[in-house]
């Protein structure tokens, strides 16, 4: 795993923004694996800024998305499809039907999930996928303990998570919901690049076990280690523990 250093949040943000916009002039039909959680948002924020600027074209590049929760309304402020559009699709030129995350309205997991898959094989893989780390080193919503080889499932969200996650939910626990559909560990493996981005104390331990802890599905994202072309882009804080 390739470790860039960052000074700060900022700085981590700008780096990350710069490798998806190299990506994208690269190959400009490219597959976006995108990520929520709050570390990205700054990326995002300097990618619209660059696609003002008219540094970067959205107008032929795919998106799929890690994860939406199960059962909430794609037009819940909370949902993920919420998020992405207020962070970066409503920004940049990106064609709505390229846009895709798995179907949390839809009740019957294994169907959500089917489809899901098939978009992803369909678009025919990613080229970089963007990853946050949960702070029990979970990656999308593959919690600890889950098997390598899944591709999009149906998961229960840990206390830990629902715990992290409630300040999206005026910090009501109860509001959390409780599943998620999430892309596979298999799936994130099978990106051609992957692309983690981590900033602060918080994350030091789940960044120590990711990079240099045993390779196990107790620490999902462990199995980066394995990953022929992963970047780690981490700020000081994050790194304090390596
Ligand atoms: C959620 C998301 C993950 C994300 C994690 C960390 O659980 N499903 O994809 O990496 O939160 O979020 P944050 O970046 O806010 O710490």
């Amino acid at each position: 795993m390739k470790i860039i250093r960052a000074k700060d949040y900022k700085d981590m943000s700008r780096k990350a923004a710069n490798i998806i916009s190299a990506q994208v002039i690269m190959k400009p039909n490219c597959v976006l694996g995108l990520a929520t959680g709050g570390t990205p948002v700054g990326a995002y924020a300097q990618l619209v800024e660059w696609y003002n600027k008219g540094d970067i074209d959205f107008s032929e590049v795919t998106t799929v998305n890690l994860d939406e929760y199960r059962g909430l309304p794609k037009e819940h402020p909370e949902s993920y499809w919420s998020f992405m559009h207020k962070n970066l699709f409503d920004h940049v030129n990106i064609r709505p039907e390229a846009i895709h995350l798995p179907d949390g309205t839809n009740p019957d997991a294994a169907d959500a999930c089917a489809k899901y898959n098939e978009i992803i094989h369909s678009v025919g893989g990613i080229d970089l996928q963007l990853l946050g780390l949960g702070p029990n080193g979970h990656i999308g919503f593959n919690e600890p303990g889950e098997a390598f080889e899944l591709e999009t499932h149906c998961v229960d969200l840990t206390t830990a998570t629902i715990e992290a996650n409630k300040r999206f939910f005026d910090g009501n626990e109860d509001l959390v919901p409780k599943q998620a559909y999430t892309m596979g560990i298999k799936t994130i493996m099978q990106a051609r690049k992957v692309l983690v981005v981590a900033n602060g104390l918080a994350k030091a331990k789940a960044v120590k076990a990711v990079v240099s802890g045993p390779v196990t599905p107790e620490c999902p994202g462990s199995i980066l280690q394995m990953h022929p072309d992963c970047i780690l882009v981490a700020d000081e804080e994050a790194l304090s523990l390596l």
